[in-house]
């Protein structure tokens, strides 16, 4: 088998921490014979700075002609404060979801037992967590038009919008998914005021009579939250819109322990991408410090849904939890002054791994 991977590490710490799910990847190769062809792309503001754009067409005519991508993660500080800057990174990773089709993130947050102490959530209330949420990626008020500012500058405004068959084609994928697990699935909208939300819930709804073995439940954002931190175990499947799933899973990685642990899988249309779900962290860029276990995790979703390679994932999760339980870890999760760098972690864990 010949694979060709993408590899956009983007900004910040994403060069660091791709750098060590490369070094096993390699690993696995190794271990199964195979011989994967990795091509480097462009994205993010190191592409704003050689290109001028974020997500420049030559990266997406090699993310179209790989068999999936690896990400690390854009975005620097020198646009964040700057509301006048004509092109950001994050236009790039946008830009991409679309282009690429990527209608469905896959976000699994489940608790490592070795770090049950690191969540700031009790302990009892963590144990045995396992959900998955599936935010859509390429609709609601992220890319809905009019948008923008009045003439005098005062007014400015979004717009959410879904059509029928964006909420039918990510339902679906959440009754599947479902299905596959404990076959529960919660539906998180905010229908007591959004159009676009009472759509959602009309949508799935009609889908939950193909799927009658799976348990449905329509939840309100606001109480969704609260119940991620107050009972997190009652969750299953959590399939929601674009903006309700950025919030919602950066609130559930507290039950991780740490946001640099929790990889993604973006999936659709074209070609699948791979991504931790933490930022560029740009105060830890070239200092060796940073987590790489989310992307490292990510790659591991990658050898499970777009390689077919299932049980490499396994291998690769499983070295993770170990790396973890013999106190190989980043400063982030480590106790005390006991921790390693970032190049160091993804030596321990393709050396494991082989
Ligand atoms: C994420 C990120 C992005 C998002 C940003 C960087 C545009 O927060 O992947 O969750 O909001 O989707
Ligand atoms: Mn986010």
């Amino acid at each position: 088998m010949n694979n060709k991977i993408a590899v956009l590490a983007g900004d910040g710490i994403g060069p660091e921490v791709v750098e060590q799910a490369l070094k096993v990847m390699k690993a696995i190769e190794r271990k199964y014979d195979l011989n994967f062809e990795y091509t480097p792309a462009l994205v993010g503001a190191v592409a704003i700075d050689e290109t001028g754009n974020p997500y420049p067409d030559a990266t997406h005519e090699i993310c179209m002609h790989s068999d999936a991508v690896l990400f690390g993660a854009i975005g620097d500080p020198k646009y964040d404060n700057n509301p006048s800057a004509k092109v950001r990174p994050e236009q790039g990773l946008l830009a991409m979801r679309k282009k690429l089709g990527l209608y469905a993130n896959i976000r699994p947050i489940s608790a490592f037992k070795s770090l049950i102490n690191n969540s700031p959530l009790k302990t009892d209330l963590i144990e045995g967590v396992d959900l998955m949420v599936l935010r859509e990626l390429t609709g609601g008020i992220y890319f809905g038009e009019p948008r923008g500012r009045s003439e005098d500058g005062n007014t400015a405004f979004d717009t959410c919008t879904y059509q029928r068959y964006e909420v039918e084609r990510i339902g679906r994928l959440a009754f599947e998914y479902a299905r596959k697990r404990r076959k529960k699935l919660a539906a998180v909208d905010k229908a007591n005021i959004l159009a676009t939300s009472r759509l959602w819930r009309e949508t799935i709804q009609q889908l939950h009579s193909e799927y009658p073995d799976v348990e449905l439940e329509f939840m309100f954002v606001d109480n969704a939250a609260m119940q991620l931190v107050t009972w997190p175990q009652k969750f299953d499947v959590i399939v929601t819109e674009n903006m309700f799933g950025d919030i919602l899973t950066d609130e559930a990685s507290v039950i991780t322990g740490s946001l640099g642990l929790l990889p993604s899988a973006s999936v659709g249309i074209y070609t699948s991408v791979f991504e931790p779900i933490h930022g560029s962290y740009p105060q830890a860029a070239g200092r060796n410090i940073a987590n790489p276990l989310g992307t490292i995790l990510s790659a591991a979703l990658m050898f499970e849904y777009a390689l077919n390679l299932p049980h490499a994932g396994q291998i690769i999760r499983k070295a993770c939890e170990q790396s973890i339980e013999q106190g190989i870890v980043t400063t982030d999760i480590a106790v005390g002054e006991n921790f390693y760098s970032t190049s160091e972690v993804g030596d321990w864990i393709a050396k494991a791994i082989e």
